[in-house]
């Protein structure tokens, strides 16, 4: 049995004091022991995050990195630099990243393979826009995501990791996938991992869906067979992240 896995991803919200605050309300509504419970937040607040986690069962997780080690590259954060200060998860190839940031398959599977050469578990993104979907070629293109992201990754590393499947339609937009939806996707994505590594790999890899979970939606989308758990935006900065992670 795969141990569900409900990530927050915070994007780009809230300052350094504000996490602090944020995380001592989240505190004692994310306390599960049936889950990984992770809050991915700005790099200006992952020291202040963990410090402010210390002694809960949050995980902190970096929204981003780069794939070199170091050197002139003005603005990025290496790898080192996260697990340096206790980083345990790193979002890789989130769709925004992708869209306003420039990021390809090719520099998702970069970051892929140099998060876990560096002991950090990827969370690594993929999903569909509307228009993929409407011509029928959601499953298409997310096995050519999936694929190009594992290149090079062996089985013992890829059985550890996280992909997390967030239709771009339903990011932000309040409009969830369907559980049918979600199911048949992450389901694709099963197959694909296991097409490309073996039956154990797929088996023990955890998917998420990601895409306007809200309170209401958790429980349903969390207790399909393929769906190990979600990455949520706007509702983990709410109280009402508390009954995503208690969603039984
Ligand atoms: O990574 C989480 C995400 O993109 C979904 O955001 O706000 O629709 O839950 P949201």
């Amino acid at each position: 049995m795969r141990r569900k896995i409900i990530a927050g991803n915070w994007k780009m919200n809230k300052t350094p004091s504000e996490t602090v605050t944020l995380i001592n309300e989240l505190k004692p509504l994310v306390a599960t022991e049936d889950a990984d419970v992770v809050f991915c937040v700005p790099a200006i607040s992952l020291t202040t995050a963990i410090e402010a986690a210390k002694g809960s069962n949050i995980n902190i997780g970096a929204e981003n990195m780069y794939f070199e080690e170091n050197g002139a590259f003005t603005g990025e954060i290496a790898p080192n630099m996260l697990t340096d200060i206790g980083v345990k998860y790193v979002i890789i190839g989130h769709s925004e990243r992708r869209e306003y940031f420039a990021e390809t398959d090719e520099t998702v599977n970069k970051k892929v393979l140099k998060a876990f050469e560096h002991g950090i578990t990827p969370i690594v993104c993929c999903g569909e826009s509307l228009a993929q979907r409407e011509q029928g070629v959601t499953i298409d293109f997310i096995r050519t995501q999936i694929k190009i992201a594992f290149v090079n990754v062996t089985a013992e590393q890829a059985k550890t990791a996280v992909i997390a499947y967030e239709p771009i339609w339903a990011i932000g937009t309040g409009k969830v996938a369907t559980t049918e939806q979600a199911q048949e996707v992450c389901a694709a994505i099963r197959v694909c991992i296991s097409e490309i590594y073996d039956e154990a790999t797929a088996a023990a890899i955890r998917i998420q869906y990601g895409g306007s979970v809200s309170a209401a939606s958790a429980a349903e989308l969390f207790s399909q067979p393929d769906i190990d758990g979600g990455l949520v935006g706007g509702a983990s900065l709410k109280p009402d992240f508390g009954k995503i992670v208690n969603y039984k």
